[in-house]
């Protein structure tokens, strides 16, 4: 297949990145992951700004732009124009001698690649998930390419049979490994703030417009691990999830694999006319 590498269109196989890249080194760069669906790309100029946004953050200078333009044309090199799939973006600081700080002449890798993805209309599992201590860093706001907490937290998961990891900063609940997480208790929706302590997803923003629209109350508060038996259902959020009822949480049982709350189901609804 083909890929995107600083302003090429190439063969996956013949795209070559240095050793030195800080992106492979250091782990320093930004990524974004979305998701083209029967009418498009789902909320692209959402994630892109994230990216641009992210990039000042860590101080990358690199204009979007320059990617967002090239998407028709990884998507017509891959035959995906038309077709469900998932695009992938990162842009690293570059290639430099290995010294921690900025090096002062490097020119930022952009990459992107695209690959055949699809998804339900509606996501009708029902997630068991696993609670964990958040050992990741304090700027989880920032879609960083150094994912090793996250990656570690999902292989504690798997490991053992479930489907996603829960991780609790302080007993609070901030997000899964690579979702966002909901409450909903009596009649009322519940995520954590969008604070350094989790990603501002796009999906999780979608949710809580749709909880206005619906007129669904939606606070953004954080719920403590130790109050979840007083919570009736929980989700998660994701490009690559949507919107996923948990069926379970540690030992705590919302309710059996085919049953998916109320609230839960009317969202997962709205959020299925987003994409007709
Ligand atoms: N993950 N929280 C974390 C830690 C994430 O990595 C993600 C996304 C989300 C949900 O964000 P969004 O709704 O914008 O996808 C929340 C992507 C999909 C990934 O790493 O594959």
């Amino acid at each position: 297949s083909k890929v995107f590498l600083n302003g090429e269109i190439v063969d996956s196989n013949a795209a070559k990145i240095s050793v030195f890249d800080r992106g492979f080194l250091f782990g320093d760069g930004i990524y974004e992951v979305m998701v083209q669906l029967e009418n498009g790309i789902f909320y692209k100029n959402a994630h892109l700004q994230r990216m641009q946004d992210n990039l000042k953050k860590i101080g990358i200078a690199h204009d979007i732009a320059e990617l967002d333009s090239q998407i028709p044309t990884l998507l017509h090199a891959c035959q995906l124009e038309d077709s469900p799939c998932l695009i992938y973006l990162q842009v690293t600081r570059g290639v430099a001698a290995r010294k921690h700080a900025f090096p002062s002449e490097a020119k930022p890798t952009a990459m992107m690649y695209a690959l055949p993805y699809s998804l339900p209309h509606i996501n009708q599992k029902n997630m068991k998930v696993v609670s964990m201590e958040d050992k990741r860093w304090h700027q989880c706001d920032i879609k960083s390419i150094s994912l090793l907490g996250n990656v570690l937290a999902n292989q504690s998961a798997m490991v053992q049979n479930t489907d996603e990891a829960i991780l609790v900063r302080d007993g609070f609940i901030t997000e899964g490994s690579h979702t966002n997480i909901f409450f909903v208790g009596k009649e009322k929706v519940y995520t954590h703030p969008a604070n350094h302590h989790i990603l501002d997803g796009i999906t999780r923003r979608v949710v809580i417009d749709l909880c206005q629209e619906l007129q669904i109350p939606l606070f953004e508060k954080a719920i403590k691990i130790d109050d979840i038996p007083s919570m009736d259902e929980a989700f998660l959020t994701g490009t690559t999830t949507q919107i996923a009822s948990v069926g379970q949480i540690d030992n705590h049982v919302f309710y059996q694999s085919n049953t998916i709350g109320k609230t839960t189901k009317k969202l997962q609804e709205a959020f299925a006319k987003l994409k007709e």
